[in-house]
């Protein structure tokens, strides 16, 4: 039996698990302490695993149900619950601040990067604590925004986007920007910076400033963490109180390549 250790990053949030084998099967009481782990933590970055596409797959169904991608050109053909992350094929790094595919109506609870090839330096993914960003707000931010829905659609302008891609996952979704948490009851701010196209009742060229301007109140270094990615390394985040970006300041001339695995989560509710 697998006796995995669980040990904080020593930043604002974040965890390390240590001594588990995504390959190997997993006790349901270890499988529910780092359910656990995860919810305390918002990030947990388990070392050093060696895995095919499938092994990654089954091993991350430990944590919920894979959710199938939208974009189908990126996907594994061995495994399709598996989507690549690569900064090449017109795939560019998501810089900005997000929590991932909006445009679906239960978005995924969590997104797993696997990290298969990196550059020398950097390609580092950084993850920002949205509970702690809905208390960095104003008090007049946060009346705001209370009662707001965001219009979320697929990004207008990406071309990794394939006409079918769009056909199947781009009807347009709303969703509250503070939502509150299923499991831990907890309210987060939450969006996507450029798949939350319109605002209710806000003008469509204000949506953008608007948004970033929250981002800016929002997200500050002490509730932001930045993993440094090594080979080996998987990373889940928890999409319902946390957002990401990848910092594009590195040699594209290198390959980055992770895998991910997205698992469904519920329709956020205020
Ligand atoms: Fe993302």
């Amino acid at each position: 039996m697998q006796h995995p250790s669980i040990n904080t990053l020593g930043g604002a949030f974040g965890a390390e698990v240590v001594g588990l084998d995504l390959r190997q099967p997993i006790d349901p009481e270890i499988v529910g302490t780092l359910n656990q782990a995860l919810l305390d933590n918002i990030v947990l970055v388990i070392r050093d695993q060696d895995l095919t596409a499938q092994e990654f797959r089954d091993g991350m169904a430990n944590f919920g149900d894979p959710m199938l991608q939208h974009r189908a050109a990126f996907r594994l053909p061995e495994c399709p619950d598996v989507s690549r992350i690569i900064n090449r094929e017109k795939m560019r790094p998501a810089a900005n601040w997000h929590t991932d595919h909006t445009n679906h109506e239960r978005p995924p609870k969590a997104t797993i990067l696997y990290a298969r090839k990196l550059p020398a330096e950097g390609g580092d993914t950084c993850f920002s604590d949205m509970y702690a960003g809905l208390d960095n707000l104003s008090n007049e931010s946060r009346a705001e925004i209370e009662d707001m829905i965001t219009l979320n659609n697929m990004e207008p302008d990406s071309p990794t986007y394939a006409a079918g891609d769009r056909n199947e996952f781009d009807q347009g979704v709303r969703h509250p920007m503070v939502r509150t948490h299923p499991e831990t009851g907890k309210k987060a701010l939450y969006f996507h910076v450029t798949k939350a196209l319109g605002i209710e009742g806000m003008e469509t060229n204000a949506v953008r400033p608007f948004l970033d301007g929250l981002l800016d109140q929002a997200i500050k270094p002490e509730n932001t963490l930045r993993h440094h990615w090594r080979l080996g390394d998987v990373v889940i985040s928890d999409n319902r109180c946390a957002m990401h970006r990848a910092d594009p300041n590195y040699d594209q001339a290198e390959e980055r390549l992770l895998w991910r695995i997205i698992l469904q989560g519920d329709r956020p509710v205020k």
